[in-house]
């Protein structure tokens, strides 16, 4: 078996999760060399709690796709989550198995559609353009809070009819609630907050819906009243739990893909000279940056029949952990997996997840993307990190909490 030197010692072999785990800082700071690990060693592999774990590229892709499978157990539960809470994540649309997730997705679907998408592109240009104005002048940004976090989330807030000025309020709270994918790894104290947090999005939720009820309007919120209102599509705790889930889905993950992409080009300063001699490279440039180094390093399903995956049989009605980050850095797929390269061909990295679950906003972070890398190539020639160490956010996904720069622009 192969070990990237880049293992820390060889206590893993003693640990049940080898090394891969939540909880485990290290993990969290880097956790490819960890993934490449587990994949080698234990591609698929069971942990002390009955979950398999996924790390090929060939294996994710069919679990996601092809492998009968669904999101909840045959009792109805799904693994790792609380029991729900009204409005709470448990019932957005990533949690709910077909009929009901077909109909639900459908509602949702319109806003999302490319063409939808495309019709807001100058708007988040010239918000870029705003952003980036403001710290041209200063000659110093910190990417996170002066552009990765304030593109998505007044997106989002606007396609949704969400007052931009709550910004401030809710930003801790969607950073919080995002744990509650993994209730199971959280400690008393982590688990009281994030429901907290879920609580305060809810009530934030209830007292805008009812004025929207008043008030109908052109946004995502209006047209799910719409749905609920009519009786059979929509009922009333799966608004809340859209209404809550899409805010969160909205800009928790975009955030991630902004911020973590500009990292890459920091630690890379020749892409960055690439890219800013070849804006036509923008599109490949945030796939790359998805598949480097996405937001989301893992999604979930339950098998629904007794499923052969090289020499392991997952029996029936267990959950499966599909790490995309580990697909995503597979060497049989990608050549030379852990080079940051925006002129790599063909990157079909699975950062979106797939099959029917395939994320619904994936056009609207690509174009937001687009537009913030071009935004910033278009008028700064070097980007240099202000601080050494690496911080991160509140959220459960690979979100940065800050990162300060020096910036040289174009003359
Ligand atoms: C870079 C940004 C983003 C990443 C990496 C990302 C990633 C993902 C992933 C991995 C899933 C689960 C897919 C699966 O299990 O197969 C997902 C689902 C979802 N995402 Fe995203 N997402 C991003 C941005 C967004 C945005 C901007 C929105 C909406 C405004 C959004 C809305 C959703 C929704 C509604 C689902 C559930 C879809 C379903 O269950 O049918 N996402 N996303």
């Amino acid at each position: 078996m192969e070990v990237p030197s880049s293992a820390p010692d060889e206590t893993w072999r003693d640990d049940p999760w080898l090394g891969v785990h939540a909880a485990n800082p290290e993990f969290r700071h880097d956790p490819y060399p960890f993934l490449a690990r587990l994949r080698s060693y234990a591609p698929v592999h069971e942990t002390p709690d009955g979950v398999f774990r996924l790390t090929r590229y060939d294996d994710v892709i069919r679990m996601l796709k092809e492998v009968p499978s669904g999101v909840r157990r045959r009792d109805g539960t799904v693994w790792g989550s609380l029991p729900e809470i009204t409005g709470g994540p448990g019932q957005f649309v990533l949690r709910l198995d077909p009929p009901d997730h077909t109909r639900i997705r459908k509602l949702m679907n319109q806003a999302f559609r490319p063409r939808a998408v495309e019709r807001l592109r100058q708007r988040v240009r010239a918000l870029v353009a705003e952003l980036l104005d403001v710290v041209a002048e200063r000659g110093e940004m910190d990417l996170i809070a002066d552009l990765a976090l304030p593109v998505p989330s007044t997106v989002i807030c606007e396609m949704m009819g969400v007052p931009v000025a709550d910004r401030v309020q809710f930003t801790r709270w969607t950073a919080l609630a995002t744990h509650l994918l993994a209730a199971a790894f959280l400690s008393a104290e982590q688990l009281e907050e994030s429901i907290r947090a879920v609580q305060q999005l809810v009530a934030y939720f209830t007292e805008l819906i009812a004025e929207r009820r008043r008030r109908l309007g052109d946004d995502i919120l209006s047209d799910l009243i719409r749905a609920e209102a009519e009786g059979d599509r929509l009922s009333e705790p799966e608004l809340m739990a859209q209404s809550v889930g899409l805010l969160i889905a909205g800009f928790e993950t975009t955030i991630g893909l902004i911020g973590n992409g500009m990292r890459a080009f920091v630690e890379h300063p020749e892409q960055w000279r690439l890219l800013r001699s070849r804006p036509d490279l923008v599109a490949n440039a945030v796939e790359e940056c998805l598949r480097f180094d996405g937001p989301i390093v893992v999604t979930m399903r339950v098998t629904r029949e007794p499923t052969r995956f090289g020499d392991v049989v997952i029996p029936e009605d267990r959950p499966v952990m599909c790490f995309l980050a580990a697909a995503n850095r597979d060497p049989e797929h990608f050549p030379d997996p852990d080079r940051f390269d925006i002129t790599r061909p063909d990157i079909d990295h699975l950062a979106f997840g797939g099959g029917v679950h395939f994320c619904l906003g994936a056009h609207l972070a690509r174009m937001e993307a687009q537009e913030a890398f071009a935004g910033m190539a278009a008028r700064f020639t070097e980007i240099e990190p202000l601080c050494d160490e690496i911080v991160w956010g509140q959220s459960l996904f690979r979100v940065l909490g800050k990162y300060p720069v020096r910036l040289r622009q174009a003359v």
